[in-house]
């Protein structure tokens, strides 16, 4: 009798998660495993998620718990109750949560009460402020997880100096296959005038979600007079929660603001940026991937690796530095990182999951 295939639960709720999922999920299947993809419903604007799913071609999800948003405490709990009972009449070999939102920690929690293997990809970064739902996120799914898949050696010693390295691999970072996968796609199929009337070079392009900065009126107004002392325009697109908050903004003139962007076009107006100024974390690295300097509105990074040469460069919600950070360029190539041996890292995390069976 033919042996059952390896069955994985994989979770993603949040935009830069279809991103993640997009090449691991393909391998998975590729490799003959059942994969469920479960969509928690965190994000649920089409431009926030439909959209990543169509351009990424990625499956559609097997169950969508349409949580929607909500409090911490109600987004996490709604989604753990929708998972808890589609885990139990699963029972899979596996779960797979990726990176650090309320859809991660939920799976996590979910999974490890249910004594079900863990896997975490995106594993041992860390910002160090506690006060970033999302370091709770990571913390609490890290130290829960049976097989932590780290991006970078940084990570690797991160979860050392934790106390945790079994189970740990470097596997590289998922999302620099992304990027170079659809980068060359994304020229051929995008035109920049599609979605901007400015030049290459000429622009910069902006983005702000964080909770720290949107939902806080004078860090939102330093970015923006930040944004405002540039001598070039910047197009920053909308996330939902930024869009609630920018209408009691002055908005600068220098400002474009557009819907939120799918994943080509937004790869092609960020290498032909003049410079990137964002409190994501997926983008900062994306960014100095395709070469155009970055300015990140945060006061730390997780991404460590994009500071060398000054390709990125802190500069918190101040409009002083943020215009600082802009004027001096960065020095040699930009840094390489994400890559480890015997990549790339969705074959070693499918190869590492294949190990549950
Ligand atoms: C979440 C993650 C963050 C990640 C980001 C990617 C957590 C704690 N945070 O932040 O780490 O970088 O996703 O984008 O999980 N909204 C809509 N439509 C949507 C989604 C959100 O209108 O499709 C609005 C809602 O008003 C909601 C707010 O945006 O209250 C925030 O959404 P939420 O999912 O809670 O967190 P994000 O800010 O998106």
């Amino acid at each position: 009798m033919p042996s059952m295939p390896m069955h994985i639960v994989s979770i993603v709720g949040a935009r830069p998660q279809f991103v993640k999922a997009s090449v691991v999920s393909r391998v998975l299947r590729d490799r003959g495993m059942e994969e469920t993809l479960v969509h928690t419903g965190q994000h649920y604007d089409p431009a926030m998620s439909e959209i990543f799913f169509d351009e990424l071609g990625i499956p559609p999800p097997d169950h969508n718990l349409d949580v929607g948003s909500g409090s911490h405490a109600e987004q996490t709990g709604a989604m753990m109750v929708g998972l808890e009972r589609l885990m139990e009449a699963r029972r899979p070999d596996g779960v797979l949560v990726y990176g650090d939102t309320n859809s991660t920690i939920a799976g996590a929690l979910v999974a490890a009460k249910l004594v079900l293997p863990l896997a975490h990809v995106e594993a041992g970064l860390r910002s160090f402020n506690r006060a970033m739902p999302e370091e709770v996120n990571r913390i609490v799914t890290d130290r829960l997880s049976d097989l932590l898949f780290c991006p970078t050696e940084t990570a690797v010693r991160q979860l050392a100096s934790e106390g945790i390295v079994r189970g740990v691999s470097l596997t590289g970072d998922v999302m620099l296959e992304v990027t170079r996968h659809f980068a060359e796609r994304a020229d051929a199929q995008v035109a920049l005038s599609g979605i901007t009337h400015h030049e290459p070079g000429r622009y910069g392009v902006a983005t702000v979600h964080r909770a720290e900065n949107a939902d806080d009126p004078a860090r939102l107004a330093g970015i923006l007079e930040g944004l405002a002392s540039l001598e070039f325009p910047v197009v920053l697109p909308l996330h939902p929660r930024t869009r609630r908050r920018i209408d009691q903004q002055v908005v600068p003139s220098n400002v474009d603001l557009i819907e939120p962007l799918g994943y080509l076009p937004m790869l092609t107006l960020v290498r032909n940026a003049r410079c990137v100024l964002t409190d994501s974390g997926g983008l900062q690295k994306e960014a100095v991937w395709l070469g155009t300097p970055c300015v990140t509105l945060r006061e730390e990074t997780e991404w460590v690796e994009t500071l060398v040469g000054g390709w990125n460069r802190l500069a918190g919600a101040d409009p002083v530095r943020i215009r600082e950070a802009v004027d001096r360029r960065p020095t040699g190539r930009p840094p390489e990182f994400g890559n480890a041996p015997g990549g790339p890292a969705s074959a070693l995390i499918a190869t590492a999951l294949e190990s549950l069976g």
